[in-house]
């Protein structure tokens, strides 16, 4: 047998390491949003109060709740769970790392059914204590008084509350209880709003069938913000593109909808062009919204496949992948930032194409942008190729047209062929296509 040594990491370096994995106030407070959604909540509310050393986060929702050993669990860095297919979470880290970007104390309460007296756990991770006893403790508050403030929002439903405390990231000044301080919190806080609307639009929006969410930020609900400016009459939605992905154990899709949104002078109003102006402005705005299970991931940029260019600004396509492909798109901690698979590129760049020089055109003045309604909005353009994500082959690798807009691979046809054909007839066009393959290829199978 193999000797082998535990080695338990040191509480006190690798929880204040780990404050530093790359969020940002309101990336944090998305991922908690985020473990809302999951376990069902159709209502969440944020509070944040200006009380120098002493203000606050407070997230509640209405969701299933935990009873307390699956709190507890949900406490531990690197929770265990199965995630199922359509699952936000992946980590088992985001409660804790989110948390803890943003303050030194966090706690978390939760309740799982309507029964009166019952007690709600509630668990707390302070670094004041990790610091003092270098041990990966949580404290149990459930016994301790002074914490109705963390219960109070679980009087008539079920759900979890998180308390963040010390907020040191955010009202780290001289005087914290000075008009800087506050200011900095009134503007994050605005930030936040953009940025929740922005990220959590499908929901908000109740786009997303059993999934319709509110979000209140101090009381005031936030409105989604859809960057594809859908309700505006002028828009255009182009035909949504199909791209079959294959692993070495599953296959998938992704889906790719093109949108080219309406110049300045065809918008319904100037304010409405600014607002969907986003927030980091039109031309930084256009290219890639990336979303994962619905939830936006990336807001803009052609993830280095072209240049931003003010010619192409009207140009916006949402990107739609299951988290089944979170490794190919190297998803983050923080689900701020994914990378287009490699073997992907070249194909997204491809099928893309035609709707960027759409919107030059459409920017330049030479088309109206109606021209899409003589395209085909409901129908798929499926894209002829499968892209394997393991080896970078595309396993069909030569098209033909057969119109001027569909494009159909040997191996489809061959395919289609057959599924008309009798078993008899079968036999006979795998032999005619190895045929038209060796001749057209020089090989008689892929
Ligand atoms: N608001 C909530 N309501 C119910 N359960 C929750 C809530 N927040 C967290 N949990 C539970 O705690 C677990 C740990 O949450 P955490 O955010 O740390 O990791 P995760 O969501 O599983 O993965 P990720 O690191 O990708 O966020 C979740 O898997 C979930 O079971
Ligand atoms: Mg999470």
């Amino acid at each position: 047998m193999e000797t082998t040594h535990e080695i338990i990491p040191s509480a006190k370096r690798l929880i204040k390491s780990l404050r530093d994995i790359g969020y940002n106030f309101p990336m944090a407070v998305a991922d908690l949003v985020d473990n809302s959604i999951e376990a069902g909540a159709s209502k969440i509310d944020i509070m944040i109060g200006f009380y120098g050393n002493d203000s606050y986060l407070r997230i509640s929702d209405n969701g299933k709740g935990m009873d307390e050993e699956e709190l507890k669990e949900a406490m531990r860095y690197g929770s265990e769970r199965d995630y199922s297919e359509e699952d936000l979470g992946k980590f088992g880290l985001g409660l804790k790392t989110a948390s803890m970007s943003q303050c030194q104390r966090f706690s978390v309460a939760s309740k799982t059914n309507l029964i009166i007296h019952q007690e709600i756990p509630v668990f707390c991770w302070d670094l004041s204590h990790i610091e003092k006893t270098n041990k990966w403790e949580i404290l149990d508050l459930k016994k301790e008084s002074g914490i109705e403030f963390i219960k109070a929002p679980l009087d008539k439903h079920t759900g979890t509350v998180v308390l963040w405390e010390k907020l040191d990231r955010i009202i780290n000044f001289k005087n914290p209880e000075g008009n800087a301080a506050r200011k900095k919190l009134m503007s994050m806080c605005r930030e936040l709003e953009t940025h929740l609307g922005m990220v959590f639009h499908k929901f908000l929006s109740n786009e997303i069938p059993k999934k319709e969410l509110e979000i209140y930020l101090n009381k005031n609900k936030i409105k989604p913000w859809d960057p594809f400016a859908k309700k505006e009459p002028k828009t255009n939605m182009l035909s949504p593109i199909k791209i079959k992905l294959v692993r070495e154990d599953f296959e998938g899709k992704i889906i790719l909808q093109p949108y080219i949104l309406p110049s300045k002078e065809e918008f319904s109003s100037s304010q409405e062009f600014e607002n969907l102006s986003g927030p980091v402005k039109w031309n930084q705005q256009q290219g890639f919204y990336i979303y994962r299970a619905n939830r936006m991931i990336q807001s803009g940029g052609w993830c280095g496949l072209r240049t931003q260019d003010e010619h192409t600004k009207l140009c916006r396509i949402e990107l739609n992948f299951p988290p089944s492909f979170d490794n190919d798109f190297k998803i983050n901690v923080a689900k701020m930032h994914v990378q287009l698979p490699s073997q992907l590129r070249e194909e997204i760049e491809r099928v893309t194409k035609p709707a960027v020089s759409l919107a030059r055109e459409c920017y330049g003045g030479e088309k109206k942008s109606n021209i899409a309604t003589q395209i085909n909005k409901k129908k798929f353009i499926e894209t002829p190729s499968t892209i394997n994500l393991i080896n970078s082959k595309r396993l069909v690798s030569e098209n033909f047209k057969k119109s001027s807009s569909t494009l159909f691979s040997i191996d489809e046809i061959e395919q289609r062929a057959k599924e008309f054909a009798s078993k008899y007839e079968g036999k006979i066009i795998s032999d005619v296509f190895s045929r038209l393959r060796k001749k057209l290829f020089g090989r008689q199978n892929e």
